[in-house]
């Protein structure tokens, strides 16, 4: 049963990309329009959109962006298309981690490939193409929702780490996605947010949406998982995913592996939301999984403010990954797959090819 949410965090409008700054939220809830290719590159880069679906979406719209801009150089049709493949190559490097923005720009590159039209109708094609991966990502989190519905207990209280919610995709979300569906269900179901620093997307992002759609939420900072779960306060675990490989391994949010082995040791379910988009499965693990490293202001800062001495050594990966024999299960818009994953997962790519 699918909840309706209110938040509709990115979108195609007239000739340019609307989308939620999620750098100022909760203090703030804006939008932003981004109006050419370089813009939405930073855009993602710099996180006002953020999560992988979302960045999926961005990359799309990134290469309508740049379609746009060559279209007034003057250029003829095979140098217009090769400079455009170009950009939409160069789109994908925004971010290394979450595969759904390199998928989302394929995507992109398909189409161009594929066009017999002029520079004008290639423009509308990937425009037409960027509104329906938009709509289906909203039609797959809600079958995510759905399929993850049923393994939550009645009245269960659901971890969560980072933010993989309606502010992660274009809206709904993955692993909110089942929290939404779930509570469409039965209204006692509630959930605990991991603050997860250092950018504290469950604290910033996390809360602000479950409250805004009056989901019953709980903060907690990384290091309280396991004082809960040992109370028998943690029911499952749900969270999203950046990109999954082949044999289940799984890069999420840092702290993501933290919170899997807590749950391991207490005997609780730990599974993954994610469209199949997020699987990779031309990497056999995680090993093969480009970790991000971010700035050391975003450890050694909280709202601008330093919290430790200006000296300090800082290292900052943004993801980790979770090793695949942890994970319950793995919940996609085409069911829930389960170990062994390498079977699974094959078979699901077999049976559907998009
Ligand atoms: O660095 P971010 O905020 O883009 O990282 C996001 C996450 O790690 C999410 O948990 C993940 O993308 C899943 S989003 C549905």
């Amino acid at each position: 049963m699918a909840f309706e949410s209110k938040i509709k965090t990115i979108e195609w409008v007239d000739n340019y990309s609307r989308m939620v700054d999620q750098t100022v939220v909760p203090y703030e809830y804006k939008f932003v329009n981004i109006t050419d290719g370089e813009q939405m590159f930073n855009a993602i880069r710099d996180m006002i959109v953020r999560g992988a679906p979302a960045i999926g979406i961005a990359g799309a719209h990134g290469a309508v962006l740049f379609a746009q801009q060559l279209a007034k150089e003057g250029l003829n049709r095979d140098e217009f298309v090769q400079k455009l493949i170009e950009k939409a190559e160069y789109m994908k490097t925004s971010r290394p981690t979450a595969v759904n923005l390199m998928w989302a720009c394929q995507k992109q590159i398909e189409v161009i490939k594929n066009s017999a039209s002029d520079i004008a109708g290639i423009i509308e094609e990937l425009k037409q193409n960027a509104i329906k991966l938009e709509n289906e990502d909203i039609e797959i989190n809600k079958k995510i929702g759905d399929y993850g519905a049923e393994v939550v207990p009645k009245g269960a209280t659901i971890l969560t780490h980072c933010n993989a919610g309606a502010l992660a995709t274009v809206g709904y979300g993955t692993a909110l996605g089942v929290v939404r569906s779930a509570f469409a269900k039965d209204n006692t179901v509630q959930v605990f947010a991991d603050e997860t620093r250092p950018r504290q997307q469950g604290a910033r992002i996390t809360t602000f949406e479950l409250a805004m759609d009056g989901i019953p939420v709980t903060l907690i900072t990384d290091g309280m998982c396991s004082y809960f779960m040992k109370k028998g306060m943690i029911d499952m675990v749900v969270v999203g995913a950046d990109r999954i490989a082949a044999n289940g391994d799984t890069a999420n949010k840092i702290g993501t592996y933290t919170v899997a082995i807590a749950a391991k040791y207490h005997n609780i379910p730990f599974y993954i939301a994610a469209p199949l988009s997020t699987i990779d499965t031309s990497i056999s693990s995680g090993d093969e999984i480009v970790i991000e490293e971010r700035s050391r202001e975003e450890v050694t800062h909280i709202n601008g403010k330093i919290i430790c001495s200006d000296k300090v050594n800082v290292i900052n990966p943004g993801f980790d990954v979770t090793p695949h024999e942890l994970i319950a299960g793995i919940i996609t818009e085409k069911g829930i797959l389960r170990p062994d994953y390498n079977k699974s997962i094959a078979e699901v790519f077999n049976t559907s090819k998009s």
